[in-house]
């Protein structure tokens, strides 16, 4: 009997890392999903060409730039139901997912974080701005943490977080690529233990 793999998109708006991790899981068979589609908010991001190079279809959503925010949000629906997209995984995506969407995907919606959260999570706390201000917080650990999206930045149920040694001579830069390192292994066995339904996402 084979058992069907879990249609998974992925969000990105940068260089893609987690994506090839997630999509490098999905072909050794670490997860057992297949990601059906990419989702950028800005057309040059490098994880698109990751995709394409995988054979990944895409498409570009400018939510934030958009006029017509409510036409945007039910493309954006329609081309998810169109590949028969049954989990979300957020990878460095910029953009709050429209509340249409967390609906539509409650409790299957994962975003990575670098850092602790909640201290070091919400609106305008991503990226570098994350690991400085670990850094100026004197704690001597960091690392990845995720989570499920729900309608607030960096909000919803952590699922795992990572630890990984803050050094003392660590600048925002080292310590954002020793925790990179780890997101590439944590991001892809979250979501496969979130897609088996590991999670008891009833509790608390
Ligand atoms: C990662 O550090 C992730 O934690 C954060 O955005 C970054 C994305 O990096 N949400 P990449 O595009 O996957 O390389």
């Amino acid at each position: 009997m084979t058992s069907k793999k879990a249609r998974l998109a992925v969000f990105i708006s940068g260089s893609g890392s987690n994506l090839q991790a997630i999509i490098d899981a999905t072909r050794s068979g670490i997860l057992s999903a297949e990601v059906v589609l990419v989702v950028s908010s800005r057309a040059s991001a490098y994880g698109i060409e990751r995709a394409e190079e995988a054979g990944i279809a895409t498409a570009v959503c400018r939510l934030a730039q958009s006029t017509n925010k409510k036409k945007a949000v039910r493309q954006l629906l329609d081309t998810l139901e169109a590949h028969q997209v049954q989990f979300i995984a957020l990878a460095g995506f910029l953009q709050l997912l429209p509340q249409e969407i967390v609906t539509a995907y409650r409790n299957r919606i994962a975003n990575i974080h670098p850092g602790p959260l909640p201290r070091f999570g919400g609106p305008g706390m991503f990226g570098r701005r994350v690991h400085e201000a670990v850094l100026a917080s004197g704690l001597k650990e960091s690392g990845p943490t995720v989570h499920l999206v729900d309608e607030i930045y960096d909000h919803g149920a952590l699922l795992e977080h990572l630890s990984v040694a803050v050094h003392s001579d660590d600048t925002p830069d080292t310590l954002a690529e020793r925790v990179l390192k780890q997101e590439h292994k944590l991001y892809p066995r979250v979501l496969q233990k979130l897609i088996k339904g590991e999670y008891d996402l009833d509790a608390g």
